[in-house]
């Protein structure tokens, strides 16, 4: 058993994006957690609402990946793949290349979202060099994306405090606008039918700045961590034509909406739309090892295999890419989310999620609630003056329910492990719509 006795002080840890202060002061502390539930350090049964991060999606602590890491690491620990090499992440590309549409069928890995992300960003500009484009160094990010906390992910980001502290960040970006508007979308279910025009404003980005000085545009094909912004019907579509017209690579960052969380591999099969580049993590070890990793095209992949056979062609790489632990997390993962179909599993929840989520229409504070796949965004109305307060009050509240929820300002997220039965949906919905009515 571990040692799960609270630490003396919890001062040394500078926890991230937290306010340190205010949660030292009253923690929230989970010392174990198994299939749906956390369990707190002081012994209470917590409902997963939000598959920890976006990414639990197979539900806590699976033995099949518990003895898979457990193997691996008693037989290859660590073995460089810089000029090196272990079975690992070979086998593991080639599962996951299998299981992309087209022709995504190269894999890099990295050890985070946020590296998975700075790592398609290079790609994509050392992709129009190797090519004798190099003036297309312009990156396309979109308002109110999230993209990790590199320093690409941030500029190429859209959330304000992300990004106000830390300098002039990447030269040559700019952004898309956001597609959020609750005067046209509120209680939306599903894609929103208003929006698909926004995607034009990639055109004006363009004649401003010249398609030759234009790498690559990247979003997330489901915003979650600006608070679930859900695509307009036929937006991503346009994006990708406007891409195709003028030559840049367009990237879908999948950090939240990979692995099955739509109820499909990816979002890429979900909406048809094929980018030119694809990032993953969290779900993809179902969080129990870190990793991330980037999708290419061939053509991406191929531009590179020229010249010398002796040079190296891409120089980037992470001491921990393709690491031996991660890639056997992996493979137990994919072996779970195929054996027990959780990808049409969400899907079939899909519609009863739907229901349940959009039946808190009604309760005090909800200005909206938006939905797709196995995800929800319940936006609350601001207590004036203090942005994102009732959110995070309703965040601890329903922490002291039982309830684990994730809050963006004033916008609860919900995303829960795909193994969730409707009992868990219902739950859910009680303990959330309780907590509202007593604010
Ligand atoms: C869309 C998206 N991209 C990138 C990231 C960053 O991932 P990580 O925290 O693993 O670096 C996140 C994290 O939530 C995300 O939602």
């Amino acid at each position: 058993m571990l040692d799960i006795s609270l630490p003396e002080s919890l001062d040394a840890f500078w926890m991230p994006f937290t306010a340190n202060r205010q949660f030292k002061a009253k923690p929230r502390l989970m010392a174990s957690a198994k299939d749906m539930h956390y369990i707190t350090v002081d012994g209470r049964q917590v409902l997963d609402g939000t598959a920890g991060l976006w990414c639990v999606n197979a539900g806590h602590c699976r033995d099949r990946i518990v003895d898979a890491i457990h193997q691996q690491a008693a037989t290859l620990d660590f073995s460089p793949t810089f000029q090196m090499g272990h079975p690992g992440p070979f086998a593991l590309a080639d599962r996951l290349a299998k299981m992309l549409p087209g022709d995504l069928d190269h894999v890099f890995f990295a050890n985070s979202g946020s590296e998975a992300v700075d790592t398609a960003l290079k790609i994509a500009l050392a992709y129009h060099r190797v090519r004798g484009e190099a003036s297309r160094t312009r990156l396309i990010g979109r308002e109110r994306g999230y993209h990790g906390v590199g320093f690409g992910g941030v500029s190429v980001g859209g959330i304000a405090p992300n990004r106000k502290f830390f300098g002039s960040l990447l030269p040559g970006v700019d952004h898309l606008p956001h597609t959020h508007n609750l005067e046209q979308n509120a209680f939306s279910k599903g894609q929103p039918t208003w929006g698909a025009h926004l995607a034009d404003e990639l055109e004006r980005i363009v004649t401003l700045h010249d398609p030759s000085t234009i790498a690559a545009v990247i979003v997330e094909p489901v915003a979650g961590s600006t608070g679930v912004l859900i695509p307009p019907v036929g937006y991503l579509e346009k994006l990708r034509s406007i891409c195709d017209k003028y030559g840049i690579l367009l990237i879908f960052d999948e950090v939240i909406t990979g692995f099955g969380r739509l109820g499909k591999a990816f979002a890429v099969d979900y909406f048809g739309v094929m980018p030119d580049l694809v990032c993953v993590a969290k779900g993809i070890t179902n969080a129990a090892v870190p990793m991330g990793a980037v999708f290419a095209r061939s053509y991406i992949y191929d531009a590179f295999m020229h010249g010398q056979e002796s040079a190296i062609e891409l120089f980037h790489g992470y001491t921990y890419s393709g690491h031996p632990l991660a890639c056997a997390a992996a493979m137990a993962t994919l072996d779970i989310y195929e054996e027990e179909q959780l990808f049409d599993r969400a899907a079939s929840l899909a519609s009863y999620w739907e229901e349940a989520m959009h039946s808190l229409k009604g309760v005090p504070h909800v200005i909206d609630v938006r939905n797709l796949g196995l995800v929800a965004g319940i936006e609350l109305e601001s207590i004036p003056g203090q942005p994102g307060v009732r959110a995070y009050n309703a965040l601890v509240n329903c922490f002291e329910q039982g309830l684990l929820i994730r809050t963006t300002g004033d916008i609860i997220a919900l995303s829960p492990p795909l193994i969730l039965e409707k009992h868990h949906i219902d739950e859910m919905v009680e303990r959330l719509s309780h907590v509202l009515r007593s604010m």
